[in-house]
């Protein structure tokens, strides 16, 4: 595990998305060349021997972490992604939002039951994501591996969420709240 600090080069952004919201910008980490090395080693480096076969990403922003994350662990990469996105046969999975639901898909023949499967995702907030894509995971046979995020707000409690369905590791580079 590399003692790169993750947190100082995230950016707190306030009253965005709307007033009363601090947004945690986590693209800094991106732009600069040696955060982006140590965010994809660390996960990578943290699920070296747990037998992975496929990464999970979520659209977008799982995409940006999980198929860097994927290449360094010598695996395939999924994407979990909007309806209508993908053009073959999908398995589909609700999950709720603030205000309303969400869907996510994924190819049926992306996974099968030889699969441990890493979800991986930039940010994780209430946990819906995670969940959703574990769920995908779940429609195609697979076994979930585990869940890697940058940026935990633990303060939305998704460790709690996540464990009443799946017992699995969820590693996060950076707790906050
Ligand atoms: C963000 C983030 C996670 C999700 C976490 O994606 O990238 O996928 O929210 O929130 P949750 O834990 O409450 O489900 P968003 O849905 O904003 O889509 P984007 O990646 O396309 O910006
Ligand atoms: N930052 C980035 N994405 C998010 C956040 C945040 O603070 N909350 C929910 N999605």
């Amino acid at each position: 595990m590399t003692d790169f600090d993750f947190e100082s080069r995230i950016v707190d952004i306030p009253d965005y998305p709307e007033p009363g919201v601090v947004f945690k910008d986590i693209t800094p980490l991106f732009d600069d060349p040696e955060a982006l090395r140590a965010v994809v080693d660390s996960v990578a480096d943290h699920f070296a021997n747990a037998g992975i076969t496929k990464v999970v990403g979520a659209e977008a922003r799982g995409f940006l972490v999980g198929a860097p994350v994927a290449y360094r662990l010598g695996c395939g990469f999924v994407p979990a992604r909007k309806p209508g996105k993908l053009p073959r046969e999908v398995f589909s999975q609700s999950y709720s939002l603030e205000y309303g639901t969400d869907e996510i898909q994924i190819h049926k023949d992306a996974l099968t039951s030889e699969d441990r499967v890493l979800i991986v995702d930039d940010l994780v907030a209430t946990g819906g994501t995670a969940i959703a894509s574990a769920q995908l995971v779940e429609q195609s046979g697979a076994a979930v591996a585990g869940f890697a995020f940058i940026l935990e707000l633990s303060f939305l409690k998704p460790r709690h969420l996540i464990a009443e369905k799946y017992p699995q590791e969820v590693f996060s580079l950076v707790k906050v709240g």
